[in-house]
């Protein structure tokens, strides 16, 4: 008699944020902890279980919003794919939350490189994006073309000015997790 074995289901916490000056809904704020970072850090308090990678570039962005948003603009358009501090493996997840900040309408570049190098065919992949207004934009075109084999869950758009009080958007999240 063959033995069926129970194969738990694990879930990875991919997120990139960044530290330092950024837009608050209207002024500049330097923010200790991302808006992202925050989100992340509320999901993994909820999934105790899941690993939680933070996607890092080598060359970071600049501290000062005004000069961050043209170095991203300029990565956008060259289409660069940033190298990363390190990476994580997701062959051994069914499935992954992915946090990232909204970036001119887009996933930040860095995003896409973790993406591309791997395959998440078959994988179950759970977007949440934080903005200033934008919500998602494009960001779930971006990983549908990065994934292509991937079941993409519809994304949760979370104001980043209201990063610490999303604990209904966390729940919705680690809901289709579940
Ligand atoms: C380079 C850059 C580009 C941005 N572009 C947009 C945008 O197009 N739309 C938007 O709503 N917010 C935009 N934002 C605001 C961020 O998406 C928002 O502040 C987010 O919560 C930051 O997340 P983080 O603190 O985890 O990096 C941009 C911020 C930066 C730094």
């Amino acid at each position: 008699m063959r033995l069926l074995g129970f194969m738990a289901m694990k879930t990875l916490i991919a997120f990139y944020s960044r530290r330092g000056e950024n837009y608050v809904s209207g002024d500049i704020k330097v923010l200790k902890k991302g808006n992202t970072e925050c989100v992340a850090e509320m999901i993994k308090e909820q999934l105790a279980d899941a690993d939680v990678f933070q996607i890092e570039t080598v060359q970071t962005y600049s501290d000062s919003y005004m000069t961050c948003i043209e170095e991203a603009k300029a990565e956008l358009h060259a289409g660069e794919r940033p190298v990363l501090k390190a990476d994580c493996d997701p062959s051994a997840y069914d499935t992954i939350i992915l946090g990232y900040p909204n970036w001119w309408g887009h996933v930040p570049m860095c995003v896409l490189t973790w993406l591309e190098a791997h395959d998440f065919a078959g994988k179950t992949i759970i977007p949440f994006c934080t903005h200033e207004g934008s919500g998602m934009g494009s960001t779930e075109k971006d990983i549908r073309t990065a994934c292509l084999l991937a079941n993409l869950k519809p994304g949760t758009a979370i104001h980043g000015t209201n990063a610490p009080r999303a604990q209904k958007s966390v729940e919705a999240i680690v809901a289709l997790a579940k």
